[in-house]
């Protein structure tokens, strides 16, 4: 199964799903792969923000090797899932997959906690507090978690 996710600068948040993702298919043997890409494209090329570099390392994880790359409308068909973090991202995502749309694979990220529904991830750049991209990353685990227990049958 292949999963992309989705924020709009794919330095903040998407990036730390990717990280947290990666190790829990590495940790339960899957046979997954999962990428990520911002719906805007100011941040192609870069590593993600020294914030979430730095929550990913002190849970245990290294995502210093990921780049910043922008969601392509032929990525609506590459990838069986995509989580989005917000609802613009969903608007964003619709508008460039163009007459590629498919909402069967696109997914709010906390639908998939017990308590999220369409509930955003606050995108923490404007933040830019360690406490701001702790809360996302907790957020992201438990969605991450739920992901593995709803797809893995
Ligand atoms: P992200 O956060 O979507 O979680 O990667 C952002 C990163 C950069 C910008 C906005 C949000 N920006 O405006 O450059």
């Amino acid at each position: 199964m292949k999963i992309l996710m989705v924020c709009l600068g794919n330095i903040c948040r998407s990036p730390l799903a990717e990280g947290i993702l990666r190790q829990k298919i590495a940790e339960n043997n899957l046979d997954w792969t999962v990428d990520s890409a911002g719906t805007g494209g100011w941040h192609v090329l870069e590593p993600p923000h020294k914030l979430s570099q730095k929550v990913a390392k002190l849970h245990g994880g290294d995502i210093s090797d990921l780049r910043g790359r922008q969601f392509l409308k032929s990525d609506m068909d590459a990838f069986d899932h995509i989580f989005v973090m917000d609802k613009q991202n969903y608007q964003d995502v619709q508008y460039i997959a163009g007459n590629s749309w498919n909402p069967n694979k696109v997914h709010m990220i906390l639908s998939f906690t017990r308590s999220g529904m369409d509930a955003d991830v606050p995108d923490p750049w404007f933040d830019n507090t360690i406490q701001a991209f702790e809360n996302v990353y907790q957020m992201l685990d438990k969605a991450c978690d739920n992901i593995i227990e709803v797809f893995n049958k």
